[in-house]
C-alpha cells in the first residue's frame, strides 16, 4: 500500500516543484495550496523565506500564520500534491478562504489522493489546537466538496463572491470528530512527520 505524507519544503525540491508547477499549467489547471509556489518559479530559495516567515507571524489583517507542505508520496518520494493551513483567520480568511487549501498535481488526480491530504491536514489542526474548521469552494468544484464531505463536513452556506464565477460554497468539519470517524480509514495510508 502507498503512504503519503507532510514534507516541509526545502532546497533538494526544487526541480520537483518546478516540474509541479509545469505540469499544471501544462494541464490548463488551477493551482491551490501551493502558498504562491507559482509566483515564485524563477526564485524558489525566495518562496522558501517567504513560507518559512510565513509560519510565524504575529496574526494580523494581513498575513495569518500558516504552514505550507508537499504532499508527499513515500514509495517514490515523489510530490503528489500541497497544502496550505493556516492557524486561523482573519477578516478576508474568514469571508472567503477559510483555514485549508489544497490541491493535487492533473496527473495523480482521482486516486483519493486528496482526502487523505485532506486527514493529514485535519491532524495538524488538531496539532494546532483547532477544534473547528472551515473550508471553502467554488460550487462547479465536486472534487474538492465531496473531499470535504468525505471527511465529515457539512456544508453551511452558499454564496456569492466577487471575482468568482461560480457561488462559493463554505463547509465545517469537526476536527476531533473527524479524526476519529475516519482514523480507521486513513491511518494505514499515511506517515506521520
Ligand atoms: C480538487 C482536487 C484537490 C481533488 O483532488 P483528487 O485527488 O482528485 O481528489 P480525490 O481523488 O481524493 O477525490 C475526492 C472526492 O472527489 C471526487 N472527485 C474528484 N475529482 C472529481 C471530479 N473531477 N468530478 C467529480 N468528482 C470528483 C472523488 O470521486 C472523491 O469522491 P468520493 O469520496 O465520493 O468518491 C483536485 O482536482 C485539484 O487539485 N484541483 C485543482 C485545485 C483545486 O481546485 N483545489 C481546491 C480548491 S477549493
Amino acid at each position: 500500500m502507498e503512504h503519503l505524507k507532510y514534507v516541509i519544503p526545502n532546497i533538494d525540491h526544487e526541480k520537483q516543484a518546478k516540474a509541479y508547477i509545469a505540469e499544471h499549467h501544462q494541464y490548463n489547471s488551477q493551482i491551490h495550496g501551493s502558498g504562491g509556489l507559482n509566483r515564485y518559479i524563477d526564485n524558489y530559495p525566495a518562496w522558501l523565506t517567504k513560507i518559512e516567515q510565513e509560519r510565524h507571524p504575529e496574526p494580523n489583517e494581513a498575513r495569518v500564520p500558516t504552514d505550507t507542505y508537499y504532499l508527499v508520496r513515500e514509495e517514490d518520494n515523489y510530490i503528489v500534491g500541497m497544502v496550505n493551513i493556516r492557524h486561523c483567520l482573519n477578516k478576508k480568511l474568514a469571508d472567503c478562504g477559510g483555514h485549508i487549501g489544497y490541491g493535487i498535481r492533473p496527473t495523480e488526480r482521482q486516486k483519493g489522493y486528496n482526502k487523505i491530504n485532506l486527514y493529514l491536514a485535519l491532524l495538524r489542526c488538531q496539532e494546532i489546537g483547532l477544534k473547528e474548521v472551515y473550508l471553502d469552494c467554488e460550487s462547479n468544484n465536486p472534487g474538492s466538496y465531496k473531499t470535504m464531505e468525505a471527511l465529515g463536513g457539512i456544508r453551511i452556506k452558499e454564496y456569492y463572491q466577487e471575482n468568482y464565477s461560480n457561488n462559493i460554497y463554505r463547509y465545517i468539519i469537526y476536527v476531533d470528530n473527524a479524526i476519529e470517524t475516519y482514523h480507521q480509514e486513513y491511518e494505514p495510508k499515511i506517515l506521520r512527520r
